[in-house]
């Protein structure tokens, strides 16, 4: 879909011309554009009070001598290039513009690539169920790339994380009637598929008869049964680094018998999201193919559902690690989902294991909607987690895993209960999460706030927005 010309920006032919800018505006695309039209672009800026911030757009119709039938200036800030991309493609929709054109000349092939990879983000839409009628955009044919021919590597590299992005925000926000164990497990085997990955599913038979005991329990209720998926991707080279993704995948969240609220569950077929950016970047991954390394995508999958079968508060289930939890909350199904996944990673010789999961509202009261809680004893992992998250512009902050919190999670009963106190919730989530993982190289990530966007964000339209994937992919790139 992406093409490259080397047509001056005054003869290549697009429904709509991008031009990047910062507030110097000064750029030889503009320059000659102004020649051209005889319209001084630049003034016209400086009147619209058009400053080059990044995502600011300004738009121009109908320039004499100018090929295309529109011009948009688009602010890169202080080096906001995959914002100028986001902001370009949302003109583009509002003008029904089918074939755009971004000027790259000047740029290095990084940023070409950061463009592309914003247009890539901007242009999703999630409207797959919306009935057609006049108004409805048929959708982007082209994008051409001007003046950047040495920009083709970096642009492939982009829109392999985008298009990893772009598959973990469809997981995401399909509905629930449709997407459900069965069919998440199912995309993760067309991505283990289509790029050679070993992969392996086990049911409710092979769940049951293994000892996911937990997994099983949550998914009890649901008229779809449990899954769990393991792909494993295997880099050339000599193998350096074994890293375990693990990712919630409860395709719908009722709370169970802890039933939520009716408010609460709304967008809680978003609660599969940790296994969505799992399988997101496990497509990146299967189309970069990074060397040096493993990686092993894991992911447990249930429906949490009431019914006359369902699992109740104070049944009691041995998980898959031989650890009993007496459960407390139906509602805190999340933790169970990775208890079992988690000890069974810790069966795959890794050096490395990473979850991440929508799994405390607490995180989000924390740490607010746009942030992800990150939670490790590892300063090392720690420190490239957070690095990883910032090259990608995804926001993650560091949480503690206070241990004197440790023993809210004690019961008589059992060897635990599934929650602590009111107070500390993701804490004590993560801390459940801690006893089931025997290595030290352990990171959670709580992506309860970030996963979901109520509207429009930087990066994302409404809906799911794919966080963690791009951090994943720069993670397992920078691994070795
Ligand atoms: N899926 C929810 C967490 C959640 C809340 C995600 C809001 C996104 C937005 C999780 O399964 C849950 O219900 N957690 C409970 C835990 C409690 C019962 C200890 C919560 O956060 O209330
Ligand atoms: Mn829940
Ligand atoms: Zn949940």
């Amino acid at each position: 879909m992406v093409n490259f010309s080397n047509d001056s920006v005054t003869t290549i032919a697009a429904d709509l011309l991008a031009i990047p800018v910062d507030a110097t505006l000064s750029s030889d695309a503009l320059t000659a554009i102004s020649e051209a039209s005889n319209v001084d672009l630049a003034a016209a800026a400086r009147d619209e009070r058009f400053k080059g911030d990044a995502g600011a757009t300004l738009l121009f119709r109908s320039l004499p001598g100018v090929a295309a039938r529109r011009v948009v200036l688009v602010g890169t800030g202080t080096g906001e290039l995959k914002r100028a991309g986001v902001a370009v493609a949302r003109v583009a929709r509002g003008v029904r513009a089918a074939n755009v054109a971004i000027n790259g000349a000047q740029r290095s092939a990084g940023d070409v690539g950061e463009l592309v990879h914003g247009f890539g983000l901007g242009a999703y839409k999630f409207d797959r169920h919306l009935s057609p009628d006049e108004d409805t955009f048929a959708g982007f044919e082209s994008l051409c790339v001007c003046g950047a021919p040495d920009a083709a590597a970096a642009v492939k590299d982009a829109m392999a994380v985008c298009d990893g992005v772009l598959l973990a925000r469809d997981l995401s926000n399909e509905s629930p009637n449709l997407l459900y164990p069965e069919t998440l497990v199912r995309a993760a085997v067309e991505v283990a598929s289509q790029y050679g990955f070993e992969h392996q599913v086990f049911n409710e038979d092979a769940l049951v008869e293994k000892g996911f005991n937990l997994i099983v329990a949550v998914g009890k209720g649901s008229e779809h049964p449990p899954r769990l998926a393991h792909l494993i991707y295997r880099g050339a080279g000599e193998i350096k680094r074994r890293i375990a993704l693990v990712g919630k995948g409860v395709t719908f969240d009722t709370g169970g018998y802890s039933i939520k609220p009716g408010a609460s569950m709304l967008n809680m077929h978003c609660d599969m999201a940790g296994a969505a950016a799992v399988i997101g970047a496990a497509k990146a991954i299967g189309e970069l193919q990074p060397a040096g390394v493993e990686v092993h995508f894991i992911v447990p999958s249930a429906e949490n559902a009431i019914a006359n079968n369902a699992y109740k508060p104070q049944d009691i289930f041995r998980g898959y690690g031989g650890q009993t939890v007496e459960i407390h909350n139906t509602d805190a199904e999340g933790r169970l989902l990775l208890a079992d996944a988690l000890a069974y990673a810790g069966e795959q010789n890794v050096d490395t294991i990473i979850d991440l999961a929508t799994l405390t509202g607490a995180c989000v009261v924390a740490l607010g909607e746009l942030t992800a809680g990150l939670f490790t004893n590892d300063d090392a992992l720690a420190g490239s987690l957070l690095g990883a998250a910032k090259r990608a512009s995804e926001d993650l902050w560091r949480m503690p895993l206070t241990a004197k919190l440790d023993p809210l999670l004690d019961t008589p009963n059992a060897d635990m209960k599934n929650v602590g106190s009111r107070w500390g919730g993701a804490i004590t989530a993560g801390l459940f999460l801690k006893r089931w993982v025997k290595l030290e190289a352990w990171a959670h990530m709580d992506i309860a706030g970030p996963a979901f966007a109520e509207k429009e964000g930087d990066f994302s339209s409404e809906g799911g927005t794919g966080y963690a994937v791009a951090t994943l992919v720069e993670f397992v790139r920078t691994a070795t």
